[in-house]
């Protein structure tokens, strides 16, 4: 794939997944409206969309065609979002600047950043939870839009056990075994201030970055209905680039642009916080960002299917300043 049509096609995805986001944000009305301001305020200030853009496609990748992995590409979004509102707060990174606007708690005070973050990641399930209905409707299509069961009196469960399937992904890699796991890590690390070894930094950039990465990649697997090798192999190769992904951050929190960045770059350093950069040195980070990167298009190029644009992606974020 040439480079302006990768170029071309990265803007088409990224659109597209802005729309489908924008399609689910909920409504800012009620009591409770400063909440859902709050929410929206940060799901909107921007950010590139990498989450949505590999669930999409990864899903297509395996002959996914319909708009089943569309409100979970919106759902990814939030807890993502969700994710970078808490770690923001004062008692986590304390940071001011965010997708190139002012922090939803700097905005909105702390109290209210506390709950966006909590507003977003339960309607991310919310929001996943529709992907039901989706499936319901293909299926009453399926058997002659007559609304009513086949005659069996059955329904076809596949396509629901397949839903199910992907929201234990999402539940798992995002929660303790996931990235609030890595965040724990991360945030225990910095408070005590000692040493960090490799295996705790590397259990860190696993778990706080690749785990949702992973999920992405895997719940578009599993909703175009790869096979249980393929998704190990779609989970493999998401913890290389998550990991990656992460070591590029730290290297961007150190020689990155707040402007290109759209957040406060030195942030690690006033946090005092043990990154991949301190501890391996900036040269040997780079050479891993590189060597992961590699190993993860190692891993798709054994997959079937179109996967091109994905292994442009993931050479394109080696060298990525924002
Ligand atoms: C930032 O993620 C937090 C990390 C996991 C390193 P992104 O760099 O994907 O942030 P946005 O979504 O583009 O703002
Ligand atoms: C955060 O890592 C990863 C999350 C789960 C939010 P960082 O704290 O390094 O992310 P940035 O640099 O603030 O985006
Ligand atoms: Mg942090
Ligand atoms: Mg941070
Ligand atoms: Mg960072």
């Amino acid at each position: 794939m040439e480079e302006r049509e990768f170029q071309e096609l990265l803007k088409t995805r990224t659109d597209e997944a802005e729309q489908i986001i924008r399609s689910y944000l909920p409504p800012e009305e009620g009591f409770q409206r400063t909440v859902l301001e709050a929410m929206n305020y940060s799901l909107l200030a921007g950010g590139k969309r990498l989450r949505p853009l590999f669930m999409g496609e990864t899903y297509r990748m395996f002959g996914g065609s319909g708009r089943v992995a569309e409100p979970f590409m919106a759902a990814m979004e939030m807890i993502h979002t969700y994710s970078l509102v808490h770690d923001d707060l004062p008692a986590m990174d304390n940071d001011m600047y965010r997708r190139g606007r002012e922090t939803a708690w700097k905005v909105y005070g702390e109290g209210m950043g506390v709950l966006a973050g909590d507003g977003l990641l339960n309607y991310a399930y919310e929001t996943a939870l529709r992907a039901f209905d989706i499936v319901r409707a293909d299926d009453r299509a399926r058997q002659g839009g007559s609304g009513e069961p086949d005659a069996r009196g059955g329904e076809d469960r596949s396509g629901v056990l397949t839903v199910a399937r992907a929201l234990a992904v999402l539940a798992e890699k995002a929660g303790v075994y996931g990235m609030i796991g890595g965040q724990c890590a991360d945030v225990e690390a910095e408070e005590k201030g000692t040493a960090v070894s490799e295996e705790l930094l590397l259990f860190i950039h696993e778990h706080k970055t690749a785990a949702l990465l992973q999920a992405s990649m895997m719940i578009g697997a599993i909703l175009a209905g790869a096979s249980e090798e393929e998704i190990r192999a779609v989970e493999r190769c998401a913890l290389n680039v998550g990991i990656a992904f992460q070591i590029q951050d730290d290297i961007l929190d150190v020689t990155g642009d707040s402007g290109e960045l759209g957040k406060s770059v030195g942030s690690d350093a006033q946090n005092h916080k043990e990154t991949y950069v301190t501890v391996k040195g900036l040269d040997q980070s780079i050479a891993d960002v590189e060597k992961l990167s590699r190993e993860a298009v190692n891993i798709l190029s054994g997959l079937p299917g179109e996967h091109s644009f994905l292994e442009r992606l993931i050479l394109m974020l080696i060298h990525r300043r924002a």
